[in-house]
């Protein structure tokens, strides 16, 4: 067999998705690279859609794809879910855009606080972006101190605080893997920002330590997320996120945990998962039900300030009624037995590529908890990742770009680098479909 390379793979993509370069091609002379998101790119470009409906997605090109994207994890229950276009359609029949508070708003926090223990108290945005930068304000305001740290490795919207390290790529000069240094993951992010940022190593409690003693005087809070997403699926391990919690009580740093994605993990989030409190969390993406949404939630003590009007709090479309009706209707339908039917197809994905690659001798590997998982093609089989660090150790880059490309090209769409997200609108047959065609593609590029 010969082996299927990045151009042939590429060619083929250009070939399918031709509309779609020439629409991005058009758009460009307005909105600039033809979209408002740059992660949107998927190899050469975008591909553009007209809709989609349960587990596919139609583009522009006249091709269906089966969805394994989902909106970067957001759309849990599939597209268009009758249950969230008919709380869409009784929400708009009453109007949608008031400078007063609507019933939705109050229905969605009271389904939060019921769900998650720590959220004592819960504030909305329209984004995770704006949650995370209304979380690090809290913590500055409650604590006093003034720098954040954060993880290699970890997102956490697109706010200047947190626009660091998400890829340590050598040519940034990093630094030691036990002593990362703050470095940009954009132009344009001003240098005070890195002064203000530290930024700790991922799953390593020694080095944290090493690091939070020394700095902890001025460090209001570290923000974590319990499975890394966008800067690769890195899973935290259960002793260092225990380690972590104790850490930062002792020194009085507050511990925020981002869930903007690793809620879908389960009913109560990864955090129930991992019986960890936190002092602050952040939600977005699912609890909006595909709208857009985002929450800061967490101890109730540290909401007074907020209350008292001292710490500031608004956006003109936060706690908008669409999304909150949007988020109440996904919620309802993600009950335990959901839970346990996603992450049931997760593990069904996990274990039959992780036991034929094993089996076969490929170099590849798919991880990570309940329906959102990673996969890397890697030096050899079985391979393990604990850090963003790793993946740039280890991974085959030329072979992630290919897979993603044919996987489309074939008729599934997983995000561009090493994730997939899985939807309750899937059936069996597109999971065994998806599996199948992974086993045929990844034979081709390693075989
Ligand atoms: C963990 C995490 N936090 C925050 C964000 C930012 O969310 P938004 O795009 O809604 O601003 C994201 C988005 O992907 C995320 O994955």
């Amino acid at each position: 067999m010969t082996r299927l390379t990045l151009q042939e793979v590429t060619a083929r993509f250009e070939a399918r998705h031709a509309r779609s370069l020439a629409r991005r091609k058009e758009l460009s002379a307005m909105i600039p690279g033809g979209y408002s998101r740059h992660p949107l790119t998927f190899g050469p470009h975008a591909i553009y859609v007209t809709g989609g409906q349960d587990a596919e997605l139609y583009t522009l090109d006249g091709h269906s794809l089966v969805d394994f994207h989902n909106n970067f994890s957001a759309t849990i229950c599939g597209h268009n879910h009758p249950a969230i276009r008919e709380a869409l359609s009784a929400a708009l029949a009453h109007g949608f855009s008031f400078a007063n508070p609507m019933p939705q708003e109050a229905e969605l926090a009271r389904r939060l606080t019921a769900r998650l223990p720590a959220a004592e108290r819960v504030v909305f945005t329209a984004s995770a972006s704006e949650a995370a930068i209304a979380a690090v304000r809290i913590a500055r305001a409650n604590t006093g101190r003034n720098r954040i740290a954060k993880f290699e490795g970890g997102y956490h919207g697109v706010a200047d605080d947190f626009m660091l390290s998400l890829h340590p790529f050598p040519e940034l000069m990093p630094g030691p893997p036990d002593h990362p240094n703050a470095v940009p993951n954009s132009a344009g992010v001003p240098k005070h920002v890195r002064e203000n940022v530290v930024v700790l190593p991922q799953n390593d409690l020694e080095a944290c330590t090493r690091i939070l003693r020394a700095e902890a005087h001025d460090v209001a809070c570290v923000v974590l997320e319990l499975q890394a997403g966008a800067g690769g699926v890195i899973v935290a391990e259960r002793d260092f996120v225990s380690g972590l919690r104790e850490l930062t009580r002792e020194l009085g740093v507050l511990l925020i945990i981002d869930e903007t994605i690793t809620f879908r993990a389960g009913y109560r989030g990864m955090q129930g998962i991992y019986d960890v409190t936190p002092d602050l969390m952040i939600l977005g993406k699912t609890i909006g039900g595909g709208m857009p949404v985002g929450a800061v939630a967490g101890r109730a003590d540290l909401f007074a300030l907020g209350e008292a009007g001292e710490v500031y709090h608004s956006g003109t479309h936060h706690g908008h009624p669409l999304a909150m009706a949007a988020g109440i209707a996904c919620l309802d339908v993600l009950d335990e037995a959901a839970f346990a039917r996603l992450n049931g197809m997760g593990q069904r994905i996990k274990q039959a590529l992780n036991d034929w690659c094993l089996a076969e001798g490929y170099p590849f590997v798919i991880y990570g908890l309940g329906s959102h998982l990673g996969y890397e093609f890697c030096d050899r089989p079985g391979r393990q990742y604990r850090s963003c660090r790793d993946i740039l150790c280890w991974s085959d880059e030329e072979r992630m770009q290919a897979f993603a490309l044919e996987m489309t090209n074939r008729g599934y769409f997983p995000m561009y680098r090493g994730q997939i997200a899985l939807s309750l609108a899937m059936t069996g047959r597109q999971i065994d479909g998806f599996i199948g065609t992974a086993q045929a593609v990844i034979e081709e590029l390693c075989g």
